[in-house]
């Protein structure tokens, strides 16, 4: 059947997250470990299959579709992934965006505006070249600057993601706001998930946004702010500004009553839950039954979808899940 996609919590499910590949040019330390098996091309839905699966969701009430990764900018047709999911904006979705790191930003923002991106989210833990490189491993945080200054030109509107970690970028949070407000971005900050096993222990870098925000609203003058992006952020305005600032904080304050969302891997997976194992495997049901398939895998998925994560931020535990957020996306 083909029926609106509501789960046995009575949460409608309106925001498919989709990760167009597992691979990525940075190995941010509380993401990945330096040395990563990435899945062998093979494995990958094509572009077609994305396509085709998507446009199944948007049939049955999605409004929202978020290009993730990984970095989708590595994928050589991801731009073209946008441009066919782009002629459903303001038909079938109310939104297409991107979730990236900026890297390859430059020379893509000008065509993910005509596509019909019109916001995307940009990844920056620091503005600082050594602490970016640091812990990004690999980046080049001038690259990612000037993909964002790219991306505001094209006429997108920002928002920064920083991963809010423990004497790391702690120091940078104050100053990242004030400059996402001098340049008319928005700032969300994330509390670190266990997801997949990284080199270090993240209970080490465990920022708990509560404190974060306390201090913030000793140095800013935020109100919160009702505006729902659909995805899971809670808002505050800065005053004087078009700014608001988002904190996604599932350790300290889990969301999951109001989730809408659920997430296609790169090799086509449908996860209910960032927070568990079971998926359905949508390209079995592709390849193997057609559309017709793919509609009723979605169904028996939408009933399992879990009430909850689990997760759990404590020193020396292994982590909650054992994929990286790159494979689904977050
Ligand atoms: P907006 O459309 O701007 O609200 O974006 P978003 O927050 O939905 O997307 P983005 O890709 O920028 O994700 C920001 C962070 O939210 C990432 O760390 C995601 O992993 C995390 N996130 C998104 N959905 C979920 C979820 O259902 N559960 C949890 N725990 N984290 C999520
Ligand atoms: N916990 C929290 N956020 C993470 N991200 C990647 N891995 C993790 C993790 N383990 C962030 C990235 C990006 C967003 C999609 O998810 O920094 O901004
Ligand atoms: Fe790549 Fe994003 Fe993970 Fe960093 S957080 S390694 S940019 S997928």
């Amino acid at each position: 059947s083909a029926d609106k996609l509501v789960d046995r919590h009575g949460r409608a499910i309106s925001y498919l997250r989709i990760s167009v590949t597992d691979r990525c040019d940075l190995r941010c330390r509380y993401c990945m470990a330096e040395a990563m098996t990435f899945l062998p091309r093979a494995e990958l839905l094509s572009l077609e299959e994305i396509a085709l699966i998507a446009e199944r969701f948007i049939a049955r009430g999605v409004r929202k579709i978020r290009l993730t990764g990984g970095e989708p900018l590595v994928r050589r047709d991801m731009v073209e992934l946008a441009w066919r999911l782009g002629r459903q904006v303001g038909a079938g979705l109310d939104e297409l965006t991107l979730t990236t790191n900026g890297t390859r930003l430059a020379g893509h923002a000008e065509e993910l505006f005509a596509a019909g991106m019109r916001r995307i989210n940009v990844s920056l833990d620091s503005r600082d070249p050594e602490r970016f490189r640091y812990i990004t491993r690999h980046g080049d945080v001038t690259q990612v600057l000037d993909g964002i200054a790219a991306a505001k030109a094209a006429g997108l509107r920002i928002k920064i993601n920083m991963v809010a970690l423990k004497g790391l970028n702690e120091d940078e949070i104050a100053p990242m706001l004030a400059w996402a407000a001098d340049e008319g971005h928005d700032l969300t900050l994330i509390e670190t998930m266990p997801l997949g096993q990284i080199d270090e222990d993240r209970a080490d870098r465990f920022l708990p946004l509560p404190r974060v925000l306390a201090d913030l609203r000793d140095r800013f003058d935020l109100a919160p702010d009702g505006h729902r992006s659909g995805g899971p952020a809670r808002y505050w305005r800065l005053a004087g500004s078009d700014t608001r600032l988002g904190l996604i904080s599932p350790l300290t304050g889990n969301f999951c009553a109001t989730c809408n969302r659920v997430r296609l891997s790169t090799d086509g997976k449908l996860h209910m839950c960032l927070g568990h194992d079971d998926s359905v495997d949508l390209r079995a049901a592709i390849r193997g039954g057609g559309l017709a398939e793919v509609d009723a895998r979605i169904g028996e998925a939408l009933a399992r979808k879990p009430e909850a994560h689990d997760f759990r931020i404590e020193a020396g535990a292994a982590p909650a899940v054992a994929r990286h957020m790159s494979v689904t996306g977050g």
